[in-house]
């Protein structure tokens, strides 16, 4: 069974949804640690309610990237956390993470990438007028949305799509894809051969 941290800057639709995955026996994880670095995001009492410790963090506090992520390592490794799972987490993820979790972070991006990496996936794919986005689920790296990607799932855009309507599809897609991927990630990983 792997341990896991899942990092979320917003609202937590897919923290929740991994949750639930987790409770319906869909998903054979522990999730033993919410990482955050909004004070007012709503997947703190999303966390609370569902009796997950979260490690709450404002990066301005901090000299460095180096100097806050040293403190979030230091407890994933008390946690013994094998995978670190990024839900809406806007921050790159810096050297220090990296190293220590080299092939064991992964993340999900709400367009097909390469297209549209960074922040408004949503809003540049409208902005380009495409008739297909989706989801991407991807192995992190150095780089924005970069990293080789694990899964992807598209999505037609109707003629009137709007940031809300297509942010509801994406979702809908995200919510089933992110807990199958992770379940088929964690039940082939080497580590259970051993
Ligand atoms: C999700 O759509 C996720 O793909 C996106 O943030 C949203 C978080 O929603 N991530 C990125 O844009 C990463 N570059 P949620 O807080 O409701 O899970």
């Amino acid at each position: 069974m792997k341990n896991i941290a899942i990092f979320a800057s917003g609202t937590g639709t897919n923290f929740q949804a991994i949750v639930d995955a987790v409770k319906t026996d869909k998903l054979s994880a522990v999730i033993k640690l919410l990482v955050c670095d909004r004070q007012d995001a709503y997947s703190i009492e999303r966390a609370i309610k569902e009796k997950i410790p979260s490690f709450v963090f404002t990066a301005k506090e901090y000299a460095s990237k180096e100097e806050y992520e040293t403190e979030i390592l230091q407890r994933l490794k008390e946690l013994e956390i094998d995978y670190v799972v990024l839900a809406g987490y806007m921050r790159l993820i810096g050297p220090t993470l990296l190293k220590n979790y080299e092939g064991r972070i992964i993340n999900i991006h709400p367009s097909l990438l390469p297209a549209f990496p960074g922040k408004d996936a949503i809003g540049q794919a409208l902005k380009a007028k495409v008739k297909e986005s989706g989801v991407s689920i991807h192995f992190v790296d150095e780089g924005m949305d970069t990293g080789p990607i694990i899964a992807q799932q598209s999505v037609s855009l109707s003629e009137n799509e709007t940031i809300e309507s297509l942010q509801a599809k994406i979702h809908e897609i995200e919510h089933k894809l992110y807990p199958q991927v992770l379940q088929r990630l964690f039940t082939t990983s080497q580590e259970d051969n051993k």
